[in-house]
């Protein structure tokens, strides 16, 4: 996947102010899978507005793939720091480079499995899905990783545990998530887009 050449505009809002406009920024990147796997900007913007709700908050998005959730919330909210765990070092790759192309300062990309941080460190999470191609005949992003229907479970099970020590206040937004990771201490605060984008506090 090639970044187009060009693209440094300072905080890079432009680039995200349509889906049209992200594409240009990596123009091999096939609709499909911009459809499919990395969440629409209008999810991230409205997201973003709850989850860094005040200055200086860290936000992690679980699974942040090519680093779409990241670079368009960094650029819509200067004043918060967004990190993006992702597990596939070519995607990270790609983030990277779209984040020192674009300029954007308030940003981290770990290349690591998200089980190997510590979730308590973070004020908000954003969160899509990120372990449904471990289903049986879902739409994978590539074949370099293993899956399975018990990664799936261990893995929405292990978050689900992780999300029910953190403090009180902490946010987390889900996109398209069937709330298995989501502990009752989560309440949920707002829902929008039929129910697929969900707001939630820890109480
Ligand atoms: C549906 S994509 C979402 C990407 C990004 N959050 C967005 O909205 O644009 C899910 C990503 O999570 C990553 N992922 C899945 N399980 C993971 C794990 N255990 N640790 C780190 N990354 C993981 C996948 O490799 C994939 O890139």
């Amino acid at each position: 996947m090639k970044l187009a050449k060009n693209t440094k505009s300072g905080s890079g809002d432009g680039c995200f102010s349509s889906e049209t406009k992200f594409c240009s920024l990596v123009p091999d990147l096939s609709s499909e899978l911009n459809e499919v796997h990395w969440a629409p900007l209008r999810i991230i913007r409205k997201s973003v507005e709850f989850l860094a709700h005040r200055e200086n908050l860290k936000i992690l998005d679980i699974g942040s793939g090519i680093g779409k959730f990241c670079l368009a919330a960094a650029s819509y909210k200067s004043d918060a720091h967004f990190y993006g765990v992702e597990q596939r070092a070519s995607l990270i790759e790609r983030a990277e480079a779209l984040k020192h192309d674009l300029g954007l300062p308030n940003i981290t990309f770990l290349h690591k499995n998200f089980t190997q941080l510590d979730l308590g460190s973070f004020d908000g999470f954003f969160f899509y899905n990120a372990f449904f191609e471990n289903i049986p005949g879902a739409y994978r992003i590539d074949e370099s990783i293993e899956f399975s229907k018990e990664l799936y479970d261990y893995y929405t099970h292990y978050l689900y545990n992780e999300l029910s020590v953190l403090q009180p206040g902490v946010r987390i937004a889900t996109y398209c998530s069937w709330d298995d990771e989501i502990p009752p201490t989560f309440k949920l605060q707002e829902w929008h887009e039929q129910g697929l984008l969900k707001f939630w506090i820890r109480q």
